[in-house]
C-alpha cells in the first residue's frame, strides 16, 4: 500500500513539474473580463487590446534609446509592459493611459509585482487628453487612423528630441527617422517606426 501511495505521488509530482515546464513564461497578470467594469465611454476606441509581446517590447525601448529618469509614456498601455519594463530595465519613469479599467487594475498589480511602483503611474484615461509635455519617449500599439488624430497633438507637445517609437502602425506620411522590421520570437515580423520630435507641429 504504501509503495502504491509513492509511486502515486511521485507521477503526480512528475505531472506537475513537467506541466510547469512547459507553461510559457508570463510575468504579466491578467484578470478574467467578469471581473471589469465597463470602459471608458466618452473616450474613443482608438485600438482594441492586442498586448506586445515582450521581446518585441525590449525592442522598442532600445529603438528609443531610453536613458535613466527618462519620462515614457504609453498612450493605450494595456497591462503596462512598456513602462513596466523601461523601469525595470533601464531605471527611466512611467506613465501609461488605458480606457479600460480592467487594463489600469493589470498594470498597478503587474508594476506592484515587478517592484517598480515608485517608478511607474497608470491613470485611466484617453490618450487624445493626455498631456505628453514632459514626455522623453511617447510609445504607441495604435491603429494608423489614430495615430494620424494624435500626431498634431503629440507634435505640439512634445520637446524637440523627444522620441515616439510606433508598432506596426506608422504615423502616416511623417517620414521615420528609423524603421526597424526584424522577425519576433514567435516567427512574426515586426515593424516599427521611429520618429524624432523636432518643435514641427504635423497636422
Ligand atoms: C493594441 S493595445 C496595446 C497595449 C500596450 N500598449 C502594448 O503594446 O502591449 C491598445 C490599447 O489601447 C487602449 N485604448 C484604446 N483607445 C484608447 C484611448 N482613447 N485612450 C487610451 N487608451 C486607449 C486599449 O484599451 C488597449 O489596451
Amino acid at each position: 500500500m504504501l509503495a502504491v501511495m509513492i509511486r502515486f505521488v511521485a507521477s503526480v509530482t512528475l505531472f506537475v513539474s513537467f506541466a510547469a515546464l512547459s507553461l510559457p513564461a508570463q510575468p504579466f497578470v491578467s484578470l478574467p473580463d467578469s471581473q471589469a467594469p465597463a470602459k471608458r465611454p466618452d473616450a474613443p476606441q482608438l485600438a482594441p487590446y492586442v498586448p506586445t509581446p515582450q521581446d518585441v517590447v525590449d525592442r522598442m525601448l532600445a529603438l528609443a534609446d531610453v536613458k535613466k529618469g527618462e519620462l515614457v509614456v504609453d498612450l493605450g498601455c494595456g497591462d503596462g509592459r512598456i513602462p513596466i519594463t523601461a523601469a525595470r530595465k533601464y531605471g527611466a519613469r512611467g506613465f501609461g493611459v488605458d480606457i479600460d479599467p480592467q487594463r489600469i487594475a493589470e498594470a498597478n498589480a503587474n508594476a506592484k509585482a515587478a517592484k517598480v511602483e515608485h517608478l511607474v503611474t497608470f491613470s485611466l484615461q484617453d490618450a487624445m487628453k493626455t498631456d505628453v509635455s514632459k514626455a522623453n519617449v511617447v510609445t504607441t500599439y495604435l491603429l494608423s487612423a489614430s495615430n494620424l488624430k494624435l500626431r498634431p497633438i503629440l507634435t505640439k507637445q512634445l520637446a524637440p528630441g523627444a522620441r515616439i517609437v510606433a508598432h506596426s502602425f506608422s504615423f502616416g506620411d511623417w517620414t521615420p527617422d528609423k524603421v526597424d522590421s526584424f522577425t519576433d520570437v514567435e516567427g512574426r515580423t515586426r515593424t516599427l517606426y521611429l520618429y524624432i520630435a523636432d518643435g514641427k507641429v504635423r497636422q
